[in-house]
Order: C-alpha cells, then structure tokens, then sequence
C-alpha cells in the first residue's frame, strides 16, 4: 500500500533528512520505489527510484535536499510496473507542480487518454501522475489553484489520498477520496500523511480530514475548506495518545486482527478496480473461449481458487478446475495446448510451486493469466496480464485479506462470464442481482466482523484445550472449510482437517469422542445436508459449531449457531471464513503464540 508524507515549514530546512525519516515510517505498509520531492525558494528539486528507501535515498542523495516544503512517497505497485519513471512524486507537463498519492485512481486509463489529447505531458502509467494533470487541466483551463483541486477531485475516481504543491505558492494542498489520511500541526510546521506513524515523532496534534474536504497547508496554520462549494470548515486539532507501535498496528494488538479488518476495505477498494480495469474483457473473452480452465495456487490462494471454480459453475455455467500448483504440473500439463486457459493465484507472485507450474503450462503453448497482490512480482512480469488484488501490504503470515480479495475477485469474474458488464446498473434487470451481490460485500463483511466476534472469542476459549479437530464445507464453503483448517494449524499448532461434510462418515468419524469440536459451515441452501453431519457426529458425543445464516433447523440441531447477516449462497461462503478467521487468530493468543510469525512458516516461499 503507498504511503505520502507531505511538510511544510517557515524555514530554508534541510527537508532531506526529515523526509527520509518519514518516508521509512511508512515502510511498514509495503513499497517498492521510493520518491522525494522538495521545493525551494520557487524551484523543483524531484529525485526518485525504484528501491529500498536507504538505498534510494543514497544513491540520489536526498538527505541534502532543502526548500520550505517537501513531498515523500513510497510506491506500492498497481498501476505499471515498479520503474523510476513510475515512481513517486510526479511532475505536471511543464514541471511547475508536484505531488504524489496512494491508493488507487480507477478512471486512470481513460483520464490518461484524455490528458495526452488535451496536449499534456505524460511520462507514465502510474496514476499518481494522473491526479497531477488532473489539476493541470483545470489550472491550463484558467481556473484559480484551489478550484482546479476541487473540480480535479470530481474527475479522480478510486480510492486515494493526494498531496500537491506548486513551485511559486508557499503552501501544499491535500484531498481524500475512500483512503485514510492524517493532519499534524508543530511548531513552525504542518504535515499530512496517509498515516499516523509518519506523523507521530513530528507532533501528536492533529486533524483527520473527511471525504469531499481538501486540505491548505502553511507552516503555520491549515484550512480544511468543503470540495462542494469550497466554503472553511471549522476542524480543531485532537491529541493523539497511542504507542506508536499500536499507531502501526492500526490500534490492534497484531497485524494479523487489523489485517482481518481491513478486509471490508480492501474489497471496497477491489471492485472500484476492477469496474475500471481494462484487462477484466479480455481476460473474461479468453476464459469464456477456453478448452478447459484451471485455476492454479498454493495453500490459501488455491482454497481461492477452489471457491472461484464453484463461483464459474453455480452462476456462469463455465467448468473450471481448481489445482494445487505442483500437482498441475504431474497431472494436466502434459495434457494442455495453446486452447486452455491457466489462471495462477498467488498473494506473493513468488511462490516457486506456482511459477514452476506456469513454467510448465507456457511450455505447452497454454495462455497464462495471474492474480498477485504483489504488482511487479515475478509473476506479475511473467504472465501475459495479473489483476492486482488491490490488499496492500499484508504483514501477517497467515493471509486473509488477500484471500477474501481473491474470493471476491472470482466472484467478479464470475458475474462477468454471466453477462454483467463493468457499468451494469440497478436498473438492468437481468444483471441487477450481480451488481446488487458485489456491491453489498463490503458492507455485510464489515457486519458480520462485528456479529460475530465475542461469540467466536468464547468459543476459542471453550475449545482451545483441544489439539484435534475438524472443519467441514460443502459446495462454496467446502474450500472455505479448508482454509479455516489451514488458518487453525498454521497459527494454534493444532492438528485441524478440512473437509467435504460428506465424507466424514467415510472413516474420520470413528475419530469422534466426548466433546470434540467440530465446525461446520453451512451455505443457505445446503442446510438439510449440513444437518445430516451435524446430527453424524454429535450422537457421539461432538460439539458441533456451525457458521451459517440464522435459520431454526441449525439452532435446534447444532452446539453453537454463529449468526451472519443474511446474503446471497455465494457471499455466505465468503462470509464464513471471517469467524474462522478470528477463531484461529484467538485460539492462537490464547496458546501465547504470535499469530503473525508462526513458527517454521514464511510469507513469501520461493523454494521447491
Ligand atoms: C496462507 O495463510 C499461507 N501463508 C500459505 O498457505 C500461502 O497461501 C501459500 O504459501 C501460497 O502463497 P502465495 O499466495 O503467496 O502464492
């Protein structure tokens, strides 16, 4: 996820050294490029690179850099490649204004486009550069520097945070749209930042801009004025008390609980993409044209893929096989041609077992697609297009944000290969039920968090002296099961197995004993089947915890009944991995572990 840090200040600084500072605060939200920007009595000073911030920092020497106002930013790749040209802060046409964003700009295409007709000049793909000329149009259209700002926020769509300032104006100007993005106020000095952790060494006083608000700049004040009419907005400072490791953590006590709830967000921020991406038709026209279809991971990312396979059947009528990468290799590729089509999932876009896999398949001639969180991972460079899952940064080892990105991801994709187009509106009937399903996501995910959680955290407590269990799924959730499995061992240390509900009476039952704790998850429509094993295993003596939309039958069959909100089949499933989730994540604290670094275990695996 990028990160901005923007200072203004009374004096000739050396900005340098206090813009390298905050530029590594930031670091901890993931960065690929690093950029500084300073400006000084009227002139532009902009150095920048691919590379860790010392590093960058060195090579262009920016500690030296002086000027009374200075712009940093550390890229997280999305929109182009990682490259100096794609780095951060941008310049406008003719090199009289500067800035930088993080997030996302989804309109960037097109906006692009019409920069360049309009004669500007753009030197990259990266949209931060985008919301520069975004400005310039609005300047060059002979508007004052403050209403460019407000009409260039109603251009910018997505979801972003963006600072600008202009060589021959003494103050920096900052908006959000969606993105978070913080105020401080010192002694002879204003800042803004995406981010508390940057801020809080500087000075603990500050203001949390909204949407629709843009923010001044001087050394000595700031004005927060409305982007609608543009009239003052009376904002007073608040003191910030929190550690700065719990600032980082996002006010939780580990990343992997802030990371889980993030996950309504991150989705939010997904959709927004893809309804702007260009790569979503021709990825859909290839997998509709497909032989066969493989979608093809590791661990989490191919529990994802399990999903999605469900997701193209149930609503696209299109078969697609779901493969752990390795075994692909063993067992389709011998068999694929230049007809197929191979989708790689991958958080990391590094995983040795997956790029061995998509070795195999590009030696057959098999079009090679991906989905990496990692924009300018090797797989991302190595496959012919990636959609970028849109997480940020995800620090935690056991993943979670970036699966439910993938999970929506592919049900997305899904839609699409049922006929939605990207602008599909309410009022489209026949396609009105998949815009209605994938815009209700975030929101019933942000729900649900908040239903479930102290019910899960009694739970864990009442399981937790168990180093055996269960977790069992059917259709859409059957994966789901799998990965709440794979959450649970790689963080308790417990044994846990996902399965297909139905196979449990095919020998696991006789592991079944006075209080063994078995979790179902059961899909709306799969209630009467779920009630089966539910009824299986508790005559003998299980605890059975099923996770599932309100219903009698359940209540009156199962231990423990975790309530989500009511949704379509396809988002119930999405939605119950959020317990499992929180479930392992306690069991995990409870056992005083540290649920972000299990032991043995890394986040990125690039061996065989
Ligand atoms: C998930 O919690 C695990 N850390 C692991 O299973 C992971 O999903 C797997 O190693 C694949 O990684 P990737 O998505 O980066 O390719």
């Amino acid at each position: 996820m990028c990160g901005i840090f923007g200072y203004v200040t009374n004096k000739d600084e050396a900005l340098g050294p206090i813009l390298i500072e905050a530029a590594k605060r930031l670091t901890y939200r993931g960065y690929d490029s690093v950029g500084a920007a300073t400006i000084n009595n009227g002139k532009i000073d902009l150095r920048k690179d691919v590379g860790k911030v010392d590093v960058v920092a060195a090579k262009y020497n920016i500690a030296e850099m002086r000027g009374q106002r200075g712009i940093t930013q550390l890229r997280w790749a999305t929109f182009g490649e990682p490259s100096q040209v794609n780095s951060q802060p941008h310049l406008d046409s003719d090199g009289d204004m500067v800035g930088a964003h993080n997030g996302n700009v989804v309109n960037n295409v097109e906006l692009r486009e019409q920069f360049m007709a309009e004669g500007m000049t753009v030197r990259s793909q990266n949209d931060g550069e985008t919301c520069v000329h975004a400005v310039e149009r609005y300047i060059n259209r002979g508007y004052q520097f403050i209403d460019a700002i407000r009409l260039a926020y109603g251009d910018l769509q997505g979801d972003y945070a963006f600072v600008i300032g202009r060589a021959d104006d003494d103050k920096l100007y900052a908006f959000k749209k969606g993105s978070g993005m913080v105020v401080g106020l010192g002694e002879g000095f204003t800042c803004v930042s995406s981010d508390l952790p940057s801020i809080l060494p500087l000075t603990r006083s500050v203001i949390r801009p909204q949407d629709g608000e843009i923010v001044t700049l001087w050394a000595d004040k700031v004005e927060v004025r409305s982007v609608k009419d543009g009239k003052l907005i009376d904002r007073q400072p608040e003191l910030v008390t929190e550690t700065m490791d719990a600032v980082q953590k996002g006010g939780y006590p580990h990343f992997m609980l802030k990371e889980i709830h993030e996950q309504g967000q991150v989705a939010r921020e997904l959709l927004h993409l893809l309804d702007g991406s260009p790569d979503v038709a021709p990825l859909v026209e290839k997998m509709k044209n497909a032989r066969h279809l493989y979608l093809i991971g590791c661990g989490t990312s191919y529990h994802a893929a399990s999903v999605g396979a469900v997701y193209f059947a149930q609503l696209a009528g299109r078969a697609a096989i779901p493969v752990l990468a390795p075994q692909f290799i063993a067992q389709y590729a011998p068999a694929v041609n230049h007809d197929d089509v191979g989708i790689f999932v991958s958080q990391s876009g590094e995983t040795k077992d997956v790029l061995n896999a998509l070795e195999a398949a590009e030696k057959r001639g098999m079009a090679c697609f991906g989905l990496a969180n990692v924009v300018g991972s090797t797989l991302t460079r190595a496959t012919s297009f990636c959609l970028p899952l849109c997480c940020g940064y995800e620090i935690s080892v056991p993943a979670t944000k970036t699966f439910t990105n993938q999970v929506v991801t592919f049900l997305y994709l899904a839609y699409r290969l049922a006929g939605m187009g990207p602008s599909t509106s309410l009022d489209d009937h026949s396609l009105r039920s998949g815009r209605h399903v994938l815009d209700s996501i975030p929101d019933l995910m942000e729900q649900t968090l908040s239903m479930v959680g102290p019910q899960i955290e009694t739970i864990a407590r009442d399981i937790n002296e168990w180093n055996d269990m269960y977790c069992l799924g059917y259709g859409a959730t059957y994966a789901i099961a799998l990965e709440g499995a794979l959450k649970l061992k790689e963080i308790t240390y417990a044994h846990c197995e996902g399965m297909l509900s139905t196979e449990f009476k095919h020998g696991p039952l006789s592991a079944v004993s006075k209080g063994f704790p078995i979790v179902f998850a059961a899909g709306p429509n799969d209630v009467p089947l779920i009630i089966s094993g539910i009824n299986e295993v508790k005559v003998r003596g299980a605890r059975t915890i099923v996770i599932a939309e309100e219903d009698a039958r359940l209540r009156a069959n199962g231990d423990d009944l975790v309530v989500l909100p009511k949704s379509d089949p396809q988002v119930n499933a999405l939605l119950a991995v959020l317990p499992l989730q929180l479930l392992s994540y306690h069991m995990s604290v409870m056992r005083g572990f540290d649920p972000d670094f299990p032991r043995n275990l890394s986040k990125t695996l690039t061996v065989d």
